[in-house]
């Protein structure tokens, strides 16, 4: 099979990286991809949010199969011009997408679905969303309703944060994201994200994990895309996960099937884990970035078979062989990030490093510069590592981590702090 994969990030070097182990896959080109990627695969330099471009570039390389990696292109309905085309594809339909490009879409899926998550108001009108928070006082959550890449959400502890909030996004400080909102319950508890893969009926689990999205060690300081990972996420237990599906993610399907915008590729959700039981934080379209790297690393050439089954809708006859082990995932980020960053520095040491079954270094932003690799964005490598135990894929990972010589950049030493 020739195989594309949409993106440029340490996800899809990840699904890269599973993709190229197996058998099946005969050539590999990502677009547009970055200095990793171009070790194992061919990389294209396209538009990836032109479904019109992105169709002529699949036909003219004879690609059998395309994984979308992230949201925009599928918000932009890539997906559905290639399948309008009569060409394979992972990732679901513009429509399927609003369950991450809009939040009051997913809520209204969650009431339709009866799926346990926060209480809401859905608001286009500043006074009347004033009106709703004063009488709910706070902690309440705001939230601007499009996409707004993870910045469109605020937690606030107190009233007159909430009010402030309101007056930025109605102020177009999210542009048009922030033309509508939703406030919400504030829901307390454990997070952890659960990876879903849906092929438009069936629901196939394929693993659990935890992110790191605050900048500083002890997640302090500001949000980010996220630091670090590690898989399995101990909160979620094989209870509370059957809970979840039953209650939220088998519903949602079925709501998405009934409405005539069936759900396929993967869902990832994002769960508030308290007294033993699940609720709905919010759905995203893709694969976590770097939730994906450690799902790589335990899955395995295996992906590439699950991806497929997913896209030929075979998800009902398709299995998932468990490792009983863990991986974990280090970011090393530019220094400055998620603030402005340099771009240019140097890094070496990356070739003396071992890459084989449980040692992988992902590259997010990276590129090649007079045959050396430089950073080029703000989350830069993603060090990742597998073990029998979370305890020594960490220490897996952190030795890798200090081979590293990159003055330019930063990581967190505590990635894994809340499951060991
Ligand atoms: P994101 O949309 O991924 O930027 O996530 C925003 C973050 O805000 C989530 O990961 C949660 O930590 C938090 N959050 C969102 N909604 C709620 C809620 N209803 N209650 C408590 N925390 C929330
Ligand atoms: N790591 C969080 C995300 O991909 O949304």
């Amino acid at each position: 099979m020739n195989i594309l994969i949409l993106g440029s990030g340490g996800r899809e070097h990840a699904l890269a990286w599973a993709v190229n182990q197996n058998p099946k896959c005969d050539k590999l080109i990502v677009a547009p991809g970055n200095a990793g990627i171009a070790q194992i695969a061919d990389c294209a330099s396209i538009d990836i949010e032109d479904g019109g471009v992105v169709v002529n570039f699949v036909e003219e390389n004879a690609i059998d199969f395309v994984i979308v990696g992230p949201e925009a292109p599928l918000a932009a309905g890539v997906a559905d011009r290639l399948r309008e085309a009569g060409i394979l594809v992972f990732g679901p339909s513009g429509a399927a997408a609003r369950l991450e490009a809009s939040k009051s879409f997913t809520k209204e899926i969650c009431d339709a679905a009866k799926a346990p998550t926060a209480a809401y108001g859905h608001f286009t009108d500043a006074d009347a969303a004033k009106a709703y928070i004063r009488k709910q006082g706070a902690p309440i959550v705001v939230k601007a309703d499009g996409l707004a890449a993870g910045k469109g959400v605020i937690v606030a502890m107190d009233e007159q944060t909430a009010l402030d909030a309101i007056d930025d996004m109605f102020g177009g400080a999210f542009g048009g994201a922030g033309a509508e909102v939703v406030i919400e319950e504030f829901m307390e508890g454990e997070e952890a994200s659960f990876f879903i893969l849906c092929d438009g009926k069936t629901a196939l689990p394929i693993g659990t994990a935890q992110d790191h999205k605050r900048v500083g060690e002890g997640d302090t300081g500001l949000n980010t895309g996220g630091m670090g990972a590690y898989s399995p996420a101990p909160v979620l237990t094989d209870e509370i996960a059957q809970m979840a599906l039953d209650q939220i993610i088998q519903p949602t399907i079925d709501e998405m099937a009934k409405r005539g915008t069936p759900y396929q590729g993967v869902l990832y959700a994002g769960l508030m884990i308290k007294d033993g039981k699940p609720r709905l934080v919010e759905y995203n379209v893709r694969f976590g970035d770097p939730e994906c790297q450690v799902l790589m690393m335990r899955l395995g050439a295996q992906a590439m078979d699950l991806l497929h089954a997913a896209a030929e809708e075979r998800l009902a006859e398709a299995q998932v062989n468990w490792a009983d082990d863990h991986a974990i995932t280090v970011v090393m980020a530019a220094n400055g990030y998620p603030g402005s960053y340099d771009k240019g520095s140097v890094i070496k040491g990356l070739d003396a490093l071992p890459e084989d079954s449980k040692n992988m270094v992902f590259h997010a932003g990276t590129g090649e510069k007079d045959g050396q690799i430089v950073a080029t964005g703000g989350r830069v490598l993603n060090v990742t590592a597998r073990g029998a135990s979370l305890q020594e894929a960490r220490d897996r990972a952190y030795a890798m981590v200090e081979a590293i010589d990159w003055p330019g950049g930063f990581y967190r030493r505590d990635i894994g702090w809340r499951a060991l």
